[in-house]
């Protein structure tokens, strides 16, 4: 049956990077059969500046219908004065939220061509594969109350609340338990349970689950302060960690640089199966607009095409094609081609439409 992906580029690079995924999801229509159609909607600043919001009830209603929804990044400064719901960012969490897209997939893998390319030594790098898989729709992200209020004497308060319930930690981490079991059967829970109740809550809530399920995967726990340190000193120690948003949005940002670039980190976020085994999804790069770059056709596309692999994995049930977009985009990088951000000495630097051109004539070769 044809499937349906709907795709909002939205603001920055986005629309740069989400060309040439496209490019990418064409090839794979012409050439591997892949059934689908492609519609098109705003999100972000470009849809507050034409209809007074992030996103509209029509595209959240469109997101819900088609099988993926593909977003390329949002927001930029020439957002930075529009009111708090109006910002782009708004649309991209409501999206996550109405979406009910609980669990965000992060994995960081070094491609063997760039475990130069990482800030840190090649042998804290090299192989390195880890799964970050972040709660996505609760947290402080959402927790009421969130305000600022005026206390009358000069002082301003503001207030963000980080909540969270059985149900909600028991899920994220169902999902990191059964992707740990296809991988190296190892997680780690994240929280900081010295100074939080969420984090007791989580640390409880996660062991019970563990007991009760998944005795037979290894479970350990970790402090997020620690966490982020243990990320850069011997990141290979670990292989799922699971954890809260607010985290999980550090913790992946660190991650991205043990594997060269913000720019090589894909994502995906997903809902839960309905009674027709349909789950909501949304496939994004890990990293922003980048607006000190948007509009140089310098922006590495690999995140927004790795992507694209990771729904044709996970929502299309298509691991082969997937398979062979990454050993595509291994060989490209393999030959030298780097964008900017993953830039080595002696390497080709090329930009956003030229590293498209080589992955996709990667996939022709391979495909032959
Ligand atoms: P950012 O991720 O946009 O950029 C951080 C740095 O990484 C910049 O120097 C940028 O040039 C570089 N970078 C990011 N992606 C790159 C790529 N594909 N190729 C090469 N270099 C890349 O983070 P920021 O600057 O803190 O945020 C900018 C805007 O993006 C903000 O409005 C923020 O809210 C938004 N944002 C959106 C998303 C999203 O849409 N999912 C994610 C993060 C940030
Ligand atoms: C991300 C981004 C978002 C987040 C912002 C843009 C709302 O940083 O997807 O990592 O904080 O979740
Ligand atoms: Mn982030």
């Amino acid at each position: 049956m044809t499937k349906k992906i709907l795709i909002v580029a939205g603001d920055g690079i986005g629309p740069e990077v989400m060309g040439e995924a496209e490019r990418v999801l064409g090839w794979y229509k012409q050439k591997r059969g892949f059934d689908v159609t492609v519609e098109h909607e705003l999100v972000g600043g470009c849809c507050y500046d034409k209809h007074g919001v992030a996103v509209t009830d029509a595209t959240i209603e469109k997101a819900k219908a088609a099988d993926a929804v593909f977003l390329g990044a949002v927001g930029g400064p020439k957002w930075d004065n529009v009111p708090y719901e109006g910002r782009p960012e708004a649309g991209l969490l409501r999206l996550r939220k109405d979406l009910e897209l609980f669990a965000n997939l992060r994995p960081a893998l070094c491609f063997a061509a760039l475990a130069d390319a990482s800030s840190l030594k090649r042998e804290i790098v090299e192989g390195l594969d880890i799964m970050i898989v972040r709660e996505l729709t609760g947290g402080v992200y959402f927790g009421e109350p969130k305000e600022i209020t005026d206390l009358g004497n000069g002082e301003r308060r503001g207030v963000d609340t980080q909540v969270y319930t059985t149900h909600e930690i028991r899920r994220i981490a169902e999902v990191a338990f059964d992707l740990a079991r296809k991988r190296g059967n190892r997680v780690m829970s994240v929280e900081k349970r010295n100074v939080m109740k969420t984090g007791v809550l989580w640390y409880e809530e996660v062991a019970k689950l563990h007991a009760e399920k998944f005795a037979d995967v290894k479970l350990d726990n970790m402090l997020a302060d620690n966490c982020a340190m243990q990320l850069v000193r011997n990141p290979k120690q670990f292989d799922v960690i699971v954890t809260d948003n607010l985290f999980g949005d550090v913790l992946s940002d660190i991650a991205s640089m043990l594997t060269g670039s913000l720019g090589m980190l894909p994502s995906a976020s997903l809902g839960a199966k309905d009674a027709n085994g349909k789950a909501n999804a949304m496939y994004e790069p890990v990293h922003g607009s980048a607006p000190d770059i948007a509009g140089t056709g310098a922006a590495n596309p690999i995140a927004s095409i790795l992507s694209l692999a990771m729904a044709l994995r996970y929502t299309f049930d298509r691991g082969a094609c997937a398979d062979l977009l990454e050993k595509a985009v291994d060989a490209v990088l393999a030959n030298g081609l780097r964008t900017g951000d993953i830039m080595q000495p002696g390497m080709t630097k090329v930009g956003t439409v030229a590293m498209g051109d080589a992955i996709l004539k990667e996939l022709d070769r391979l495909n032959a």
